[in-house]
């Protein structure tokens, strides 16, 4: 039987207006939040880029106040969608000092980070900066190692640490095959490996990159398996919110 999309949490997406490449206006934003309504989801993790140097990296009480403020203007428009705060954190030199002054935001406020590969770089600094985190008992979520071409040469350095702890998220258009054949393999050979914890959208906007609908989500059903999809989309996100203070 495939899972109730309305139970899905995504815990990966750029709802929040004016802050990174996502919506630019709340109209826009309130677009991306109908898309979620409209097949019963309730509630959502946005984690805007945080990429320190550039003009994506708003600060967590930044965050916050877009948050409220969508809130308020999803509330007028009688749409029922509750938004937790997240970040999707790339690396930096900087980031374990941002993260000892607290100035990170952790995913719904458990003590869970979601980071993010570059596209360009060897990820060698990325997964010696995740182990410290991890050393410190925080949780390290790695978004779309899929989509990045030195995990797909290579995903022996990747497989090493998950063994150690960091957890995966994938995107859902990598296993639908909506970036191409190379990312859809690594997702495939991490699946095969049950070294995948979550999945999740990484929606950008209501039309191009935007949340999953039915049809792709009962396609998800099928590749993966309702017990997969529902262990990756369901609950291992829900334990997130579950240890929030909200
Ligand atoms: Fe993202």
């Amino acid at each position: 039987m495939i899972p109730d999309i309305a139970k899905f949490l995504d815990m990966h997406n750029h709802i929040l207006p004016g802050i990174d490449d996502g919506p630019k206006s709340l109209e826009e934003s309130a677009e991306m939040a109908r898309c979620y309504v409209n097949v019963g989801i309730t509630q959502i993790i946005t984690t805007p880029h945080f990429i320190p140097g550039t003009a994506w990296a708003v600060g967590r009480q930044k965050i916050a106040e877009k948050i409220a403020k969508l809130t308020c203007f999803l509330k007028k428009k009688q749409i029922p969608l509750k938004i937790f705060p997240g970040m999707e954190i790339a690396y930096h030199k900087t980031l374990l000092d941002r993260f000892e002054k607290g100035l990170l935001q952790p995913l719904a406020n458990s003590s869970t980070y979601l980071l993010e590969p570059s596209f360009q770089d060897t990820a060698e600094d990325l997964l010696l900066c995740s182990k410290k985190l991890q050393e410190k008992e925080q949780h390290v979520i790695l978004a779309h190692p899929e989509r990045i071409k030195t995990f797909q040469d290579s995903l022996e350095p990747l497989l090493d640490q998950v063994h150690d702890g960091l957890e995966i998220q994938l995107n859902t258009g990598s296993v639908l095959g909506k970036f191409g054949s190379a990312s859809r393999e690594t997702a495939m050979c991490l699946i095969e490996k049950q070294c995948v914890h979550y999945l999740a959208s990484d929606a950008h906007s209501a039309n191009n990159r935007k949340p999953l609908d039915r049809a792709e989500w009962n396609e998800l059903s099928v590749i993966l398996g309702p017990e997969l999809l529902t262990t990756l989309c369901i609950d291992n996100p829900n334990i997130l919110i579950s240890t929030s203070y909200e």
